[in-house]
């Protein structure tokens, strides 16, 4: 047993045996260190301004990626590198080419946002030496500016693209070997768990370790890449106790494609699944490109947006129409059921005292296969959904339907499938009177909410305008409804 967490902050190692469950890597930075270059502004992962990089090994090579600090929890940071803005720039105040792009190309005003779109523009400066304007419009779709406007910002990306330096004149560049090692070294071979007044946080050295800490403390939330749970805290001022991160644990990051089905471990971020998934179920890579900005995907899990059982968590409609399997884990052994019959009701999901999500496994679709995802939002970039419907369909030869499977998000206390909707289509040509007959079936099927998002008519008609949506895009049906979905 270990009683400290270690990682190194910009060029310092730090250990530290002394951390809340939940205190959040922004109040370490500001409050405990003074470095306030690393700016609060929503403190939920929407703005960008407490954007900071954190450096881990993945298979064994260094990989920076942008994260929000404001929902980050210190106690995920274990062998890791974290760096902030204050590390750009030279010890002769010269500043990083980024910073002086930013500069050169009047990219700031107030300068609030301005160390977090520099954090977000050094990410994709070290992954990406030629970004294109869609990588850097995607860069820095988690970062909002109310002042400058992004052109600028752009601008001073193009800047210092074309114009890229000699590494030497960038820090982490010149260090790479050094911290490599260091992190290595400071890997958890043993359960680390540190208590506090608060509560107790422990961070497990294996699966094994993590089965036997729920175990023995199955009422403990689970951590991954906290984009959910860090809002438990940070809104609505929730005491977690106690917590164990599991971001870090190996043997949950695969993403594989493999005979029958791609399998997914709960510890994968929408940033390291993009690849897979993009390519071998294009919609779910556009889907992944919808979810939050950069800083969430590369933090945020699909296991645990499954796990969590929001009702609008974005991936589990579309991987119930897919037919998908989660295996779940104690140290009792492993049991797997079908995604489906895992939510049960609001907040109530089928995963027993000592268990969690080890990897979802997503059956390839069937070849000539129709699947379409469909995501309502009141912002296209960076929002939260009102209402996603998944359509997974297959033909008969004669052209009627042969199985279907349509489950919405947003409609109900859970993800959940369109059954009465299903069964009104099944067997029944693929033609607009069977669509118009089937969409009356979504009032038996749902009776959503209305909140902030969205009114229940709204929802109601939206998930029916969805199902005209993918028949015409099925077909590509010069009708009627072609012209009523063209104007809507
Ligand atoms: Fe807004 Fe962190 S403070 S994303
Ligand atoms: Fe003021 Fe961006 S410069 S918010």
């Amino acid at each position: 047993m270990n009683n400290c967490i270690r990682f190194i902050l910009n060029g310092e190692e730090v250990s530290l045996a002394q951390v809340r469950p939940t205190e959040t890597l922004l109040d370490f930075l500001r409050l405990r260190r003074r470095l306030t270059g690393t700016k609060e502004g929503c403190a939920e992962g929407d703005c960008g301004a407490c954007t900071v990089l954190i450096g881990r090994l993945v298979d064994g090579k260094l990989n920076y990626e942008s994260v929000n600090a404001c929902i980050r929890f210190l106690g995920s940071l274990n062998a890791t590198h974290v760096v902030t803005v204050e590390h750009l720039a030279a010890a002769d105040g010269t500043l990083h080419p980024i910073q002086q792009a930013m500069v050169d190309c009047n990219g700031s005003q107030c300068g609030f946002c301005t160390p977090g779109f520099v954090m977000s523009l050094y990410g994709l400066w070290l992954a990406n030496e030629a970004p294109t304007r869609a990588d850097i419009e995607k860069a820095l779709q988690g970062n909002l500016c109310r002042c400058t406007g992004y052109e600028p910002i752009v601008k001073a990306a193009e800047q210092v693209s074309r114009t890229r330096p000699s590494a030497l004149f960038d820090p982490l560049e010149n260090t790479r070997s050094d911290i490599v090692a260091k992190l290595w070294a400071m890997q958890a071979i043993e359960t680390i768990e540190i208590s506090s007044q608060e509560g107790r946080m422990l961070v497990p050295s294996s699966i094994e370790d993590l089965a036997r800490i729920l175990a023995e403390a199955p009422q403990a939330t689970v951590v991954a890449g906290s984009t959910d749970v860090g809002l438990w805290v940070t809104k609505q001022m929730r005491s977690l106790d106690p917590v164990v991160f599991i971001n870090h644990l190996s043997e949950l990051q695969t993403a594989s494609a493999g005979d029958g089905g791609i399998t997914i471990g709960a510890g994968v971020t929408y940033s390291q699944a993009f690849s897979v998934m993009a390519k071998e179920i294009p919609a779910f890579g556009r889907l992944i490109d919808r979810i939050g900005g950069d800083q969430v995907r590369n933090m945020g899990t699909i296991g645990g947006n499954i796990a969590n059982g929001s009702p609008i968590g974005d991936s589990p409609p579309p991987l119930i129409a897919l037919g998908a399997t989660l295996t779940l884990r104690s140290a009792a052994g492993q049991r797997k059921i079908r995604l489906e019959d895992y939510f049960i009701d609001y907040g109530k999901q089928d995963r027993r005292p000592g268990e969690f999500v080890e990897s979802i496994f997503i059956p390839y679709p069937a070849e000539d296969t129709k699947f379409a995802i469909y995501k309502v939002s009141k912002r296209r970039d960076e929002d939260i959904t009102a209402t996603l419907g998944a359509f997974y369909l297959t033909l008969t030869d004669d052209g009627h339907v042969g199985d279907i499977r349509i489950a919405f998000g947003g409609m109900a206390a859970t993800p959940k499938r369109a059954r009465a909707v299903e069964t009104a289509l099944m067997g029944e040509p693929w033609n607009e009177s069977t669509i118009e007959a089937a969409k009356a079936e979504f009032d038996s099927d749902f009776q959503p909410l209305t909140d902030w998002r969205a009114t229940a008519d709204y929802r109601q008609l939206a998930a029916k305008n969805l199902l005209t949506r993918f028949y015409l895009e099925t077909t590509g049906a010069p009708t009627e409804l072609k012209r009523f979905a063209e104007m809507a």
